[in-house]
């Protein structure tokens, strides 16, 4: 063997016998985030100069040795998380020292960037989080240090940086290791460790400083290469089956990914959602058989015996304490510009699928520094909370604390798609297990009969002012003349009863609207044509009222009045009053309209009299009945 073939074998022997400990850096770019990574690599590297340029050019040269594969395996261990859709702009580095491996996550540090720290921790041993020394602990070094806790990460390390713009100076690092010791009791870590430092000039980086004689404790490297790292609970095994494989009728085998644990041939499993179960009988990866079926491996099991399990099911092993619920208590990080809300729906997408769910309380708003619980109907980006979410059918879940695997999820947002919110279950809410549908014998369908024309909810939506009550009025006189069984839920006259408790704030908005589409629904179930006339300003909640009822059952019609007539018409004289100020939040003026996107009924209400608009409805009805 040559030298240099000699080096790069001794160094991926060395390399391959090390653990790995994988740590973010929280903090912005002012506190010196970069500079300290930058230092952290070229000094760590330094040490493997010659090692690395050799490792690179025999890579090119043998193709997948040894040295790749270890690298690709590095690399593998983010990759479940970046299929979740989680792993937004978080960019993983790789170094090494002579005692262990290092991944770092090198997340942006604004404000705004709290998204990629929650991404960017899901894994990781340890926190780096970064404190310049002259302004000290500050609302951001909660925050993190919040998150960091929730998210579970139990060794943190205090990095005190730019300790040489304040001379060194002791009583400055000590004040900021009280100030974080009194936050600290907060949460819920297993060490924390002080540094003093400054990245810029090298002081205990990785060289102890002789400007901090007042300090005994390690470097940064020396600590991060001596943490301990909490290895967890044993995770349990969890496969979502992606596809039932059946060639032949001999042949039935289960495909998926392991998202969590491992299992050995023979172990028992339950299929979930039907909890039946039966003996793993054969674990086949490309064409061959195996004795044990690992963490992110996709495979192919065979059972011993037929159960219920189809694409969708979750096979886990047999004392999983995995669950299924469609309601749970669970936190929140809020991280889009777009505020969420109270009542509003989502997407909550987890490791197993993709569901919706609304966010149907949010108990408490945390204050990150003090740690006092809030009362809030919207959470603003960074906002951290405590939520009950309800969603469209029960999924596989364990608690966060449990199984990160299995209790994490991001609410997405259905029309922007962007990540709204990164979560984390607390428990399962019992609610809808002890409630059942009752099957009613009057339908209706009966009902329809009976009154000789089918049930409908016409939806009216537009400005204030442009005209729904009025159109919405007319069309009820037109039909109740000829016999039809009617009723308009009209806005302001909710408001004085069932939505008295409401006002104009977007979160109130959007519950006045799932209330009213509630009592639409009974109504149509009662076999009523019921015009809904409300704003209704959001798509979002539009939309959710839609999806209440069968296509066609639902019709949405948009009453176009720009805001100019509707402004001059002002029958109530609420623009002129919100034009003074003395309404806020009002509709068009500082509060948002957003238009249907394809209504079944557009009226030009602006142009058209009311008699014409109204006839548009009733013929559309007739048309579609
Ligand atoms: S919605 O936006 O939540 O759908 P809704 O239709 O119930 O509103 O009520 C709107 C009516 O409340 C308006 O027609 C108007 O008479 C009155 N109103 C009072 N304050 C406001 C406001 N800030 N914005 C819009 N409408 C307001």
């Amino acid at each position: 063997m040559d030298s240099s073939k000699k080096k790069i074998t001794d160094y991926v022997d060395q390399q391959s016998s090390l653990d790995l400990l994988k740590f973010i850096t929280c903090g912005s770019v002012d506190d010196g985030k970069s500079t300290l990574i930058g230092r952290l690599l070229y000094e760590a590297q330094l040490i493997f100069e010659d090692q690395i340029a050799v490792l690179k050019n025999d890579s090119k040269r043998y193709g997948t040795q040894a040295g790749e594969i270890d690298f690709a395996l590095l690399v593998d261990g983010l990759s479940a998380e970046r299929e979740q859709g989680i792993t937004i702009d978080v960019a993983y580095r790789f170094f090494s020292t002579e005692r262990r491996k290092f991944i770092v996550a090198d997340t942006p540090g604004h404000e705004q960037y709290t998204r990629n720290m929650v991404t960017g921790a899901s894994t990781a041993d340890a926190a780096v989080i970064l404190i310049d020394a002259r302004t000290g602990v500050s609302t951001q070094t909660r925050r993190h240090s919040f998150i960091c806790s929730l998210l579970g990460i139990k060794n943190i390390v205090l990095a005190v940086n730019k300790m040489d713009l304040v001379n060194y100076d002791r009583e400055i690092f000590s004040k900021i290791i009280n100030d974080f010791g009194a936050y600290q009791s907060y949460l819920d870590f297993q060490s924390v460790s002080s540094i003093p430092l400054s990245a810029l000039l090298g002081d205990n980086v990785v060289q102890r400083s002789p400007k901090t004689p007042w300090y005994s404790g390690p470097t940064l490297i020396g600590c991060l290469e001596s943490l301990e790292k909490n290895e967890g609970s044993k995770e349990s095994f969890c496969m979502p089956v992606q596809w039932v494989n059946r060639p032949n009728s001999e042949f039935r085998g289960y495909s998926g990914k392991v998202i969590s644990g491992a299992i050995d041939r023979g172990a028992s499993v339950k299929c979930l959602p039907s909890g039946e179960e039966a003996k793993i009988d054969s674990i086949l990866l490309h064409k061959k058989s195996f004795h044990k079926a690992k963490k992110n491996q996709s495979l192919t099991v065979t059972l011993d015996r037929q159960i219920d399990c189809s694409r969708g099911s979750v096979l886990v092993d047999i004392d999983n304490p995995t669950e299924l619920a469609d309601s749970f208590e669970a936190q929140l990080v809020w991280m889009d510009e777009d505020q969420g809300h109270q009542g509003r729906s989502y997407l909550l997408k987890s490791s197993i699928t993709t569901v919706g769910a609304s966010i149907s309380d949010i108990k408490f708003e945390y204050n990150v520094n003090t740690m006092e619980h809030l009362s809030s109907k919207d959470l603003a980006m960074n906002a951290i909370a405590s939520v009950t979410l309800n969603i469209d059918r029960p999924i596989p879940f364990q608690s966060y604390e449990q199984n990160p695997h299995l209790g994490s999820f991001v609410l997405i947002d259905r029309y922007t798609n962007s990540t709204a919110a990164a979560g984390m279950i607390k428990f399962a809410l019992r609610r809808a297990k002890n409630i059942y549908p009752q099957d009613l014998n009057v339908t209706r369908v009966a009902r329809e009969a009976q009154n000789g024309h089918r049930a409908r909810v016409l939806w009216f939506t537009g400005l204030s002012g442009s005209g729904k009550s009025s159109i919405a009025n007319v069309v009820e006189q037109k039909l109740h003349k000829r016999g039809n069984r009617t009723y308009i839920l009209d806005g302001d006259n909710l408001r004085h009863g069932l939505n008295k408790d409401l006002g104009f704030v977007q979160s109130d908005r959007v519950e006045n609207i799932r209330r009213v589409a509630e009592v639409a629904k009974l109504m149509h179930d009662a076999g009523l044509i019921v015009l809904v006339s409300f704003i209704s300003p959001f798509r979002a909640e539009r939309d959710r009222a839609r999806a209440l009822f069968d296509t066609g059952q639902f019709i949405e019609i948009y009453v176009d009045t720009p805001i100019e007539i509707a402004e001059k018409r002002d029958t109530k004289g609420l623009y002129a009053k919100a034009r003074r100020g003395e309404i806020p939040n009002f509709t068009g003026i500082d509060s948002p309209y957003e238009k249907p996107q394809s209504p079944e009924i557009k009226l030009n209400a602006g142009k058209d009299t009311l008699e014409a608009c109204a006839n548009t409805v009733v013929e559309h009805l007739d048309r579609e009945k």
